[in-house]
């Protein structure tokens, strides 16, 4: 079943500006659906969690529903999914809380593809508990990251693994549930950012064989905030700092303060969105939801593969996305001109694809980009054929 991209586009206010958007791996826009279920939980009656004035019931109502939504989103159990500012705050909550079981002689692993936000809080952790950083490599020549790259600097003091499912800067997409069986081998946990994947793939916690995962709603239609999900019983046996009367359940244990419930609110109404994606699609919205992402993926990759074709036939462009599985997140740079100045000139043509090193500084160096990175082109389900024809338009007519 295909995607309607018209009927997407039609609901979202923000492209009414006419530009060609590819900077959907830095944020997407936001459906009307979503803004309203905002707007919505803003005029009603709201107070503290509780059940018993409307203003309490209505914050508590749409807590429930976030967790429930973004548990079908994640394949998770509603009680495993932790609602916080971002990924890299529930990244860096999580890393100070395993760390205090960290010491002398223990091995924290994590990979030179990922975003820096699951690199620091990991390295930072172990540094602060005198615990070894093992850094796993990828190959810069196909872009690969291989779970031999990081079975090599695994060891029986390995404590933790830190791998992104997907790599914002060049699209990779490793092979998680092989490096989760190397991990769990050796007795480690996994911890997989899954904030570039959720925006492209049906997430399954379990299927991933990740301990614990994040993702951001903000970059699959959503508002601006971070998901951590895990099993419940796992969360359970963990005691993060915590204030003395906030509660101490599984999950509000890692709810620091009051939740921003407007945004759950938004983040519920945005995976109601992704689950009607393919309009005729039936069954529980988890079954929904995989169908859009099954609709999705042919979407974004039959335009990716239009864009590698106009790429490699304007000639002088290097591609650094090539990875055998990967998301529609192309990083490339134009000889003789600096990717700023490439991206100045798309603008000019209302054609917006960043550029930068996207915070995978590690990946942009190791690719030999340095901090300057490339130009990233992303794909979001309301991208369509008319804009690619725009970008590649915009790009014949780069002054070089
Ligand atoms: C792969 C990846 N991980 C982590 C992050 C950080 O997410 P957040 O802004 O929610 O902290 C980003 C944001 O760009 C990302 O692309």
């Amino acid at each position: 079943m295909a995607l309607d991209a018209d009927a997407i586009r039609s609901r979202i206010p923000a492209l009414k500006s006419g530009s060609a958007r590819f900077d959907a791996p830095g944020g997407t826009q936001t459906p009307q659906p979503v803004i309203d279920a905002i707007a919505e939980a803003l005029s009603r009656p709201l107070a503290n969690r509780g059940r018993t004035t409307e203003g309490e019931r209505n914050a508590d109502d749409i807590v429930a529903e976030a967790r429930g939504a973004l548990a079908d989103l994640l394949g998770a159990d509603p009680r495993g999914v932790v609602f916080g500012r971002s990924a890299t705050q529930l990244a860096y909550d999580l890393s100070r809380t395993l760390a205090r079981t960290w010491g002398p002689g223990d091995e924290v692993v994590v990979t030179r593809l990922d975003h820096d936000s699951n690199i620091r809080p990991w390295v930072q952790a172990a540094q602060a508990a005198g615990a070894t950083v093992r850094w796993a490599d990828f190959d810069p020549e196909t872009g690969e990251l291989r779970p031999e790259h990081v079975e090599a600097v695994l060891s029986p003091r390995t404590r933790l693994v830190a791998v992104t499912a997907a790599s914002n800067l060049i699209g990779t997409r490793p092979d998680v549930p092989a490096v989760a069986a190397l991990a769990h081998g050796v007795g480690a946990l996994l911890h997989v950012d899954a904030v570039h994947y959720a925006s492209h793939a049906a997430v399954d916690l379990a299927a991933l064989g990740a301990d614990t995962l994040v993702c951001s709603p903000y970059k699959f239609l959503g508002p601006h905030l971070g998901v951590l999900a895990a099993r419940p019983e796992f969360l359970e046996t963990l005691r993060p700092d915590k204030l003395l009367p906030s509660s101490d359940a599984v999950p509000e244990r890692f709810e620091l303060g009051t939740l921003p419930y407007e945004l759950l609110a938004g983040a519920r109404a945005a995976v109601d969105f992704l689950a009607d994606l393919v309009p005729d699609a039936a069954g529980s919205r988890r079954d929904r939801l995989v169908a859009s992402f099954a609709a999705l993926e042919a979407h974004e990759d039959a335009l990716r593969e239009r864009i590698e074709e106009g790429l490699a036939s304007l000639g002088g462009i290097t591609v650094y996305s090539r990875a055998g599985l990967r998301t529609p997140t192309l990083l490339f740079t134009v000889a003789g001109v600096r990717p700023a100045d490439v991206s100045r000139h798309l603008a000019g043509q209302a054609v917006d694809a960043p550029a930068g090193s996207f915070y995978a500084v590690e990946a942009a160096r190791r690719l030999g980009l340095g901090d300057e990175g490339g130009v990233r082109v992303g794909l979001a389900p309301y991208s369509c054929g008319e804009d690619v024809e725009r970008l590649l338009a915009a790009l014949g007519g780069l002054p070089r």
